[in-house]
């Protein structure tokens, strides 16, 4: 079976699909094979709703085909870089920041962290819950080796997705805060300890 997350030969069906954010509209193609094909997840909203005062050099990990990347550098006066392990969703990505006529945004192919060379003002991801809670975890803890000293993890994760233990977990490296919370989601964020 596939997910979201692999690319697998899933046949090809790209859509154009238009959400408004924060007052003001955007567009996305999307295909079969990427998260949230039909439209943008509660999630992933509910995040890009709640975060602010963004600058410097921002890390979307996991970026799908796009949405929060997008947001990011459309909102805040910020550099951009998006990665996933998900070909198709890279692709997408590519063609979303043209479409939305924006500059200084990279796309690369990354497995975790494997590709990424810098370290991030911030790093912000809607975690790939179903690529299992490894994945997840090692997403969320190896991200304070990509932040700068003063840097900041933003995330969202849901209340049956384990965002208690997730919250407890990262006790031990980060000083969190929620920063909301609505119908089930949380919104995290994570400054390193030093
Ligand atoms: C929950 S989706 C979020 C997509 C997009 N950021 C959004 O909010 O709509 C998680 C993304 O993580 C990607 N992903 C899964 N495993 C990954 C890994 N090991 N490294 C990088 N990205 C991964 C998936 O392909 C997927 O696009």
């Amino acid at each position: 079976m596939s997910h979201y997350f692999t690319n697998d030969n899933v046949k090809s069906n790209i859509k154009k699909i238009d959400a408004v954010l924060k007052g003001k509209r955007y567009s996305f193609f999307t295909d079969i094979g990427v998260f949230s094909k039909s439209g943008i997840d509660f999630g992933t909203r509910l995040l890009l709703e709640n975060i602010n005062n963004i600058q410097g050099k921002v890390l979307d990990v996991g970026c799908g085909y796009g949405v929060i990347g997008i947001f990011v550098r459309d909102n805040f006066d910020c550099f951009v870089d998006m990665i996933d392990i998900n070909q198709r969703a890279i692709e997408l990505s590519k063609k979303n920041i043209k479409l939305n006529s924006l500059e200084k945004i990279k796309v690369f192919f990354s497995d975790e962290y494997k590709n990424v060379t810098e370290r991030y003002d911030y790093i912000i991801t809607n975690p790939p819950i179903r690529a299992g809670k490894n994945i997840v975890y090692k997403i969320l803890i190896s991200a304070k080796e990509y932040l700068k000293d003063e840097g900041k993890l933003f995330f969202v994760i849901k209340k049956e997705q384990g965002a208690k233990s997730v919250i407890k977990d990262l006790n031990d490296i980060y000083i969190m805060s929620i920063i909301s919370k609505k119908s089930g989601f949380y919104i995290i964020s994570e400054q390193k300890k030093q």
